[in-house]
């Protein structure tokens, strides 16, 4: 299966996201260039391609967080009637601060503040919930607890304390203490031994499959070169080559696809994986 550029548009009640055409250059560097994406309600989307193709870049741009060159994101907000999509480059901020709220993020280089840790995982539930600030520490330890860090020993460490593994698990920790409907993963285990890279595999899948408060459906965007983690998710594939999007489809058709630069990619995989941050 190749990209789904000639398909018919999937049912828009039924998308959290959708995306087209859309491009990011920068001066003279095209980095993609028509991109079109449906991330559908309560899917895995695992984004994968060689280091430099792009996947930061098209992750920020559907996050709002880099404006595109060219091309449209609609996402779904959940605060109307119905989830309808709206423009989110160009609604109006208020609007789109909402639906932002619902998701969650795990940066590439974790982009923990300056601060404890406790404080970086507490922050988003002081600020948007009306949690005491005993049960807000209750459920950060648990959050730390579920991506098996000794939480007595790092919760007040500074972030420059922290080691790459700890930092990427508080990242992960800081991310599902928010109960987001929407998560984002950019790399979410490299850098980890494979014993805790395996609790953040479980991690992500028990999240993505937990139920939210309000009984609705999360999605789950994971940028990844980690093999055993597409394993463990059997996410839909999405590989991006060539600044496009090369191929489309599930897991099992991607280990199937005979495309050379799937197979390429495949090949490619651990040791991109394994590369220092
Ligand atoms: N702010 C920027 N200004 C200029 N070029 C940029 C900027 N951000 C990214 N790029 C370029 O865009 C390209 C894609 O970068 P991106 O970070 O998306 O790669 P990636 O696929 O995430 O790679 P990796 O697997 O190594 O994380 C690279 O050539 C990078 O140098
Ligand atoms: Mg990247």
């Amino acid at each position: 299966m190749t990209t789904s550029i000639d398909e018919p548009a999937a049912d828009p009640r039924l998308l959290e996201l959708c995306a087209r055409g859309l491009g990011k250059t920068f001066d003279d560097h095209c980095v993609l260039k028509n991109v079109d994406l449906d991330i559908r309600r309560g899917e895995i989307l695992a984004i994968v391609g060689t280091s430099g193709c792009g996947k930061t870049v098209l992750l920020h741009m559907l996050l709002g967080l880099l404006p595109p060159t060219a091309g449209a994101i609609e996402v779904a907000d959940h605060e109307l009637p119905g989830a309808p999509l709206i423009d989110l480059v160009h609604a109006k901020q208020d609007s789109v601060y909402e639906v932002r709220l619902s998701w969650a993020v795990v940066f590439q280089h974790n982009a923990l503040f300056g601060d404890t840790v406790y404080e970086n995982c507490a922050l988003w539930l002081r600020e948007h919930t009306k949690l005491k600030e005993s049960a807000i520490r209750e459920q950060v330890r648990a959050c730390l607890e579920a991506v098996k860090l000794d939480v007595d020993d790092v919760i007040d460490k500074q972030r420059d304390e922290l080691s790459g593994g700890m930092a990427k698990r508080v990242a992960v920790a800081r991310a599902l203490a928010a109960d987001p409907l929407v998560v984002f993963y950019d790399e979410p285990t490299t850098g980890l031994d494979p014993v805790n890279a395996a609790h953040v595999h479980d991690l992500i899948w028990n999240t993505h499959h937990s139920q939210r408060a309000d009984g609705s459906t999360r999605t789950t965007v994971v940028v990844t070169h980690d093999k055993d983690l597409l394993r463990r998710l059997h996410p839909r594939v999405l590989l991006l080559h060539d600044a496009g999007v090369c191929f489309d489809g599930t897991y099992d058709e991607f280990l199937a696809s005979p495309l050379e630069p799937v197979r390429a990619y495949l090949a490619e995989m651990p040791g991109l994986h394994a590369r220092p941050q």
